[in-house]
C-alpha cells in the first residue's frame, strides 16, 4: 500500500512538468520548414495548459500572425483537481480582473481565446487573449473540452504523463492533427504501437535525443523536492528536471522522417561496425522464438538483408517508412510456448530470446522490421 501511494505520488508529480519556450519553438520550426502553411487558417487547441504562464500559449499567441492562425484556444485544469497537491496562489493577472472569483479560481479551469486585435495596437498577440472561467474543471475528458477538441484542427500540448494513453486515444478518436510530448516507453504501449506501425503517428523532430549533452528539460514546481542528478536549479532559483527518452509524437509531416538511414551491408558491418558486439562476427544471431535476426543497434542494420530483423525500440526515431516496413513488436509476436518448454517456466512477459553459450537470453523489447522492396 505504502509503495502504491509512493508510486502514485511520483506519477502525480510527473504530471507537472512544464515545457520550455525554445523546445516548442525549435519543434514548430521543423514543421514550418517542411510546410510553411501548416498552421495557416487553422484553429489550434492547447489543452492541459496553464495559459497565464505556459510557454505553449505564449509561443502560439506571439506567433499568431506569423503562423497565420485563425483561432487559438488554450485551457487549464483546476488547481483543486490536480493530482499533485501544492499551495495555490492565483496570479496577479487573475486577481486584478473585475471578474476574479476566488472560489472558481480553485475549482474551475480557465479558457483563453485569441482571434483578433482587441487592444487596438494593430497586431494580434498575447495582449489580445480573452479569458474566462470554464464551467467545469478543464479535464480534457469533459464534454466541455471535448467540444473544443472537435472545433480544433490541431492539438498541441505536453499532456499529463499519467494520462498519456488516454490523451492520445482522445485525439485519435476525433481524427485530429496533433503534436504532443511523450516518452519512448509509450512506443510499446498496446494503444500506441499499432498507430506507429501503420504510419498513423510518428516521432517528431526531437525525440529521445540529448542536445548539448542534455535530455529534454522541463521546469517543475518550486515545491518539487530536489533529489537525484536529473534535477537542477538555475541562477534564478527555477527548478528543472531532465527526462531521458522524452520527445515529440505527432501526425504532422516533417522532412526528417523521410530521410533513409545510411547503412552498411552485412559484410561491411562485420568488418567495420563500431560495436564490438557486431564487428568480427560471421552472422547475426537468430531468435529462438521468432523467425528473424537480432540487430542489437539501429546503426548495425544491414542494408542488404531481405528477411525480418529485430531492432531496438529507439529505431522508431530513425524509421523512414519508404525504407522499412514494420512487421510488429516482440511483445506481440514472440512465441513463448517454445521458451516455456525449454526453460520449464517463464521469467516475465513475452520477449524475444537468443541462445548464447547454451543459455537462453531474454532481450529488451524489439521491433520487427523488413526492408521495403523499392529501396
Ligand atoms: C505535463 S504538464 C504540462 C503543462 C503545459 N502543457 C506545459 O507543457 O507547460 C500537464 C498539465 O495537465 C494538467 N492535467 C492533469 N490531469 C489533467 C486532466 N485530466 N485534464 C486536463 N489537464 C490535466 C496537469 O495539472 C498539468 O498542468
Amino acid at each position: 500500500m505504502a509503495n502504491t501511494n509512493l508510486a502514485n505520488a511520483k506519477t502525480a508529480k510527473n504530471d507537472e512538468f512544464y515545457t520550455q519556450y525554445q523546445d516548442i519553438q525549435k519543434e514548430i520550426n521543423a514543421y514550418l520548414d517542411y510546410d510553411p502553411n501548416v498552421f495557416r487558417g487553422k484553429t489550434v487547441l492547447l489543452p492541459c495548459d496553464d495559459p497565464e504562464w505556459s510557454n505553449f500559449t505564449k509561443f502560439f499567441a506571439q506567433n499568431f500572425e506569423l503562423l497565420g492562425l485563425k483561432k487559438l484556444i488554450s485551457t487549464s485544469y483546476a488547481p483543486e483537481s490536480k493530482k499533485y497537491k501544492m499551495p495555490y496562489q492565483p496570479t496577479l493577472f487573475e486577481t486584478q480582473q473585475p471578474y476574479f472569483n476566488p472560489d472558481k479560481s480553485k475549482t474551475n479551469g480557465k479558457i483563453f481565446v485569441l482571434t483578433e486585435d482587441v487592444s487596438g495596437d494593430g497586431r494580434i498577440n498575447l495582449e489580445d487573449l480573452q479569458w474566462q472561467y470554464l464551467e467545469g474543471d478543464g479535464d480534457f475528458r469533459s464534454k466541455e473540452i471535448r467540444k473544443l477538441r472537435d472545433e480544433a484542427d490541431i492539438i498541441v500540448t505536453n499532456p499529463p504523463f499519467s494520462l498519456f494513453r488516454e490523451f492520445l486515444a482522445w485525439i485519435m478518436e476525433a481524427e485530429k492533427k496533433f503534436l504532443i510530448i511523450g516518452n519512448i516507453n509509450a512506443i510499446a504501449y498496446k494503444e500506441v504501437f499499432p498507430l506507429i506501425m501503420n504510419n498513423k503517428i510518428w516521432t517528431g523532430c526531437r525525440f529521445n535525443k540529448r542536445v548539448n549533452g542534455k535530455n529534454m528539460t522541463f521546469l517543475v514546481p518550486n515545491y518539487y523536492e530536489m533529489s537525484g542528478t536529473e534535477l537542477y536549479m538555475d541562477e534564478n532559483g527555477n527548478k528543472f528536471i531532465s527526462v531521458a527518452g522524452t520527445g515529440w509524437f505527432t501526425n504532422l509531416e516533417h522532412g526528417r522522417r523521410h530521410e533513409p538511414l545510411r547503412l552498411m551491408t552485412m559484410t561491411e558491418n562485420f568488418k567495420h561496425s563500431k560495436h564490438k558486439e557486431v564487428r568480427g562476427r560471421k552472422d547475426y544471431e537468430h531468435y529462438i522464438n521468432y523467425d528473424a535476426i537480432e540487430i542489437p543497434f539501429t546503426d548495425a542494420i544491414p542494408s542488404d538483408y531481405e528477411g525480418t530483423m529485430g531492432v531496438p525500440i529507439s529505431f522508431i526515431d530513425k524509421y523512414c517508412p519508404e525504407q522499412f516496413e514494420i512487421i510488429g513488436i516482440g511483445l506481440e509476436l514472440a512465441n513463448m510456448d517454445i521458451i516455456k518448454k525449454k526453460l520449464g517456466k517463464l521469467n516475465g512477459g513475452p520477449r524475444l530470446y537468443v541462445e548464447r553459450d547454451g543459455e537462453l537470453v531474454r532481450l529488451y523489447e524489439r521491433i520487427l522490421i523488413r526492408k521495403k522492396q523499392s529501396i
